[in-house]
């Protein structure tokens, strides 16, 4: 130690202090390119507004020239093609916009403050689509373990921590699939609300004293529960092989086969999944009959007929929205077909980029090193 000389400290500090200025640099264009990127994306979503406003301008001068007289042949097919390439341009406006930042829902503001949710890349989009699923996955089969132990047993302690799990997890699935939508997710409003009333409902259950209509009802609901953890493992078979499908179709080339390979897979794992769904929303139907019954039991409280009410809703809402999927999915070939081509075109277009990018900064990172290793 006595050897060294403080200089060389001294010496070794400056040398960090040049490199530190090399780090100021980067930081200085990386703030460019931020402030860059803001323009950017601000310029992107006025242009979006400004393509849908000529859009819907020209779909209503279409409909009242097609009011106004009689189509000649030969303007009927310049109509269809028209037609298409309006559907075709929403599915790119669309494309473009889950590269961008969008609002939060008053939901999420309330919920998480003022924070941006938005995941501006495709992958880290699917990536938190697959955590949701496997997220829901996972607590289903807890739920499913709790829901046969209290069969089994019939322990009070057991059965609130079982009916605070499904506070907690339908809380929870709320607010991911706020964030979901948020991220361009297609989720029909009655998936979303039916979490909201699960998690009213569970609220309901979890004050729900206990005496003889509970231990009436006990049973039935822990049955019910278990075939619902079933169930939805097979709704999470449909929607991995939907996500992982969909993620593939971005990496083929032909897409006419694909697309129509991942129809008939669809309609296929529609069929197997929804006998069983329409079990579970009879078995919905009857809670709420059970429950309607044991509202005139002498140690009735109000918690019975609200949940019966709550069991029938959901029975209403679930059987209606599941019956439209399916004309709705007939009905929206054309646009899903656009849909997923557009998709494709992005994912091909992104990973080009990425590769070039990737290219430019490993050119970058060469020259460094060889600077670094040269000092
Ligand atoms: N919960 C959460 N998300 C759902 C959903 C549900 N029940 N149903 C559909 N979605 C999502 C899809 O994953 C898709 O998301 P994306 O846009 O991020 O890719 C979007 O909503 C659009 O889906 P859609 O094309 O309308 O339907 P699908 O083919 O994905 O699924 C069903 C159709 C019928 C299989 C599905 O809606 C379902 O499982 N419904 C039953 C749910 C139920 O009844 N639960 C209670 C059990 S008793």
């Amino acid at each position: 130690m006595s050897n060294i000389n403080l200089d060389e400290f001294v010496k070794e500090w400056v040398d960090l202090s040049n490199e530190y200025k090399h780090l100021e640099t980067t930081n200085i264009n990386y703030l460019d390119s931020l402030e860059n990127l803001e323009l950017l994306q601000e310029q992107c979503m006025k242009q979006i507004k400004h393509q849908r406003y000529r859009m819907q301008q020209i779909s209503k001068s279409v409909k009242q020239y097609i009011n106004s007289k009689r189509l000649t042949t030969g303007e009927n097919e310049k109509l269809i093609d028209l037609n298409n390439n309006l559907l075709k341009r929403k599915a790119q406006l669309y494309e473009i916009e889950q590269g961008l930042p969008q609002k939060n829902s008053l939901y999420l503001k309330i919920i998480l403050g003022n924070v941006n949710v938005s995941i501006l890349n495709r992958s880290d989009k699917v990536r938190y689509k697959d955590d949701y699923e496997k997220f829901k996955l996972i607590l289903n089969v807890i739920g499913l373990l709790l829901s046969f132990l209290n069969i089994i047993v019939n322990y009070r302690a057991l059965e609130l921590a079982f009916i605070f799990l499904l506070v907690w997890y339908y809380c929870t699935l709320t607010i991911r699939e706020s964030i979901l939508k948020v991220n361009g997710s297609r989720i029909k409003g009655w998936w979303r609300l039916h979490h909201f009333i699960s998690t009213a409902s569970a609220g309901v259950l979890l004050v729900w004293p206990q005496g003889e209509p509970w231990q009436l009802f006990r049973t039935q609901f822990m049955l019910f529960n278990v075939y619902i953890s079933l169930v939805q493992y097979m709704q999470f078979g449909y929607q991995k092989g939907v996500l992982y499908r969909l993620k593939a179709l971005g990496e083929r080339h032909d897409m006419d086969i694909t697309i129509e390979g991942f129809h008939s897979w669809m309609w296929r794992g529609l069929s197997f999944l929804i006998p069983f769904l329409f079990i579970g929303y009879l078995f919905q139907a009857y809670n709420a009959w059970t429950l309607y019954k044991l509202s005139h039991h002498t140690d009735a409280t109000w918690q019975i007929p609200v949940l019966s009410i709550l069991f029938l809703v959901l029975f209403i809402g679930n059987t209606t929205t599941t019956m439209l999927v399916i004309p709705q999915k007939l009905r929206g070939r054309i646009k899903e077909r656009y849909r997923l081509k557009s998709l494709s075109w992005a994912m091909k277009a992104r990973r080009q980029n990425k590769t070039r990018d990737e290219t430019t900064i490993n050119n970058e990172c060469s020259s460094n090193n060889d600077r670094y290793k040269a000092e």
